[in-house]
């Protein structure tokens, strides 16, 4: 990210990375560490129904990243090639057994684990499995979790830059002919009613 120094918050530098180094491995115990600060986020009525499923193993990403959608407005981009694919995932799901619907403890959930990421020089990106049943049996999750995100983490390979969102109010995010991913947002003039 050579657009970011290094005194930016936090928020600022966590973008949604797609592009990773993906011979660099993220270990077991930093993704134990990400969980823990979801551990420790707001949750409704404290019910704390997310659970973790953690992958570092490279055999087992195989079986995960088949069933992830990439960056749906990059209409010709299928997804990252081998080689700059997640290091890592962790599953959110959400145990049935102490909450019959999660609200949003699970977006809550994300940002804490992404933040951690990025305070460690990794990134990520939050998923919507786009085959989220066939994801459930692939992996042989017992049927009282309910899959509810995926987070792919690695150390990114990509250059992503916020730039405010035109006179047209186009959201979409796009690639420059240098391959840096701009992703347009709102201002605050827009939001604050
Ligand atoms: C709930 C949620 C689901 C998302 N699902 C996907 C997804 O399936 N695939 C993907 O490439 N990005 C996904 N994203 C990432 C968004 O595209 C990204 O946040 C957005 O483009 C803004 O970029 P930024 O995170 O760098 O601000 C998701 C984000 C959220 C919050």
């Amino acid at each position: 990210m050579a657009n970011l120094v290094t005194n930016d918050p936090l928020v600022l530098k966590n973008r949604s990375f797609r592009r990773f180094h993906q011979e660099v491995p993220v270990e077991l115990e930093t993704l134990r560490e990400l969980v823990d600060l979801a551990r420790l986020s707001a949750s409704a009525e404290n019910l704390q129904p997310l659970k973790y499923i953690l992958s570092c193993d490279p055999q087992e990403n195989e079986l995960v990243f088949p069933h992830l959608g990439w960056a749906g407005y990059l209409a010709d981009w299928p997804g990252p090639d081998e080689g700059e694919r997640p290091s890592a995932y962790i599953i959110i799901v959400g145990d049935t057994e102490l909450a019959k619907n999660v609200d949003c403890d699970h977006g809550i959930a994300a940002q804490s684990i992404l933040l951690g990421a990025t305070e460690r020089g990794l990134g990520g990106c939050i998923i919507d499995p786009m085959r989220r049943q066939r994801l459930h049996e692939i992996l042989d999750i017992h049927s009282r979790y309910e899959i509810l995100l995926v987070i792919a983490l690695g150390k990114p390979k990509e250059t992503v830059v916020i730039e405010a969102v035109g006179t047209d109010g186009d959201i979409r995010y796009w690639r420059d002919g240098k391959d840096i991913h701009h992703v347009p947002k709102r201002t605050l003039k827009d939001i604050i009613l």
